[in-house]
């Protein structure tokens, strides 16, 4: 039997590099990025094997950017949020995030709580969206809570007390934007997951891109640890 790619993540890399090649200021490709997340995420919603789709849109270390760039950021989520909604809805996805919202303002973590109580009887695909996310913070946030609840960790209960917990484990992570590492994301959930690298910048990212991952993927082996 062929693998079945339930949970893929991405990492969403080259915004900046696609928009300066063609003499934009930066932000210009994640405006552009932004489109092709909908377009990715509609795709995937219509595909009835993937059931989760996890996008690494801010990272823990994001906030090192200029100011500028990282309050183009917020409000291009905000604005993405309420102008997708309907999408969300059209598509039967269901809106979650992962990673630590307390620094986000009230008003976006409002929008954002807005969103997934909209969206959380939506059953065709869940979009997670990693916003201050970091893989090293979700563990550590996790370990604490069990700690908090005097709770000893095993590997089968410390999924509980992550942020993606339920989500299962990633199947497939792509980066794109041509740097081949994992930057942080998903440490946990990604143990046994697939890698795809490839040179695309996000903005430039297709479905078609996707779909031939996805043949590839179907076509590798995977022993998770056995013979
Ligand atoms: C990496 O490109 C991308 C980000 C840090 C942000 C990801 C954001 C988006 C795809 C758009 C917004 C998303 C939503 C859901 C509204 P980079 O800036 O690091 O590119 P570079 O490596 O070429 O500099």
């Amino acid at each position: 039997m062929s693998n079945i790619p339930k949970h893929i993540a991405i990492i969403m890399d080259g915004n900046g590099r696609w928009a300066k090649k063609r003499g934009w200021p930066r932000v210009k490709g994640h405006e552009r990025g932004a489109e092709v997340v909908r377009d990715i995420t509609t795709f995937c919603a219509n595909h009835n094997e993937i059931k989760v789709l996890t996008l690494y849109a801010f990272s823990t270390e994001n906030w090192k950017r200029p100011k500028s760039e990282v309050n183009f950021l917020m409000r291009l989520l905000d604005r993405y949020l309420k102008n997708e909604l309907k999408t969300y809805q059209k598509e039967e996805v269901r809106f979650e995030t992962i990673g630590d919202l307390s620094p986000f303002s009230d008003a976006l973590k409002k929008r954002i709580d807005l969103v997934k109580e909209e969206t959380k009887d939506n059953k065709k695909l869940t979009q997670v969206l990693a916003l201050n996310y970091g893989g090293r913070d979700e563990i550590v946030r996790a370990a604490n809570r069990a700690c908090k609840e005097g709770i000893k960790v095993t590997q089968d209960n410390f999924d509980n007390f992550l942020d993606s917990s339920n989500l299962g484990d990633v199947d497939i992570l792509i980066r794109t934007g041509g740097e081949k590492r994992l930057s942080n994301f998903l440490l946990w959930r990604a143990a046994y997951a697939e890698l795809f690298f490839t040179n695309t910048m996000w903005p430039d990212f297709t479905t078609k891109e996707l779909e031939s991952i996805i043949k590839e993927f179907k076509l590798r082996e995977r022993r998770f640890g056995g013979i």
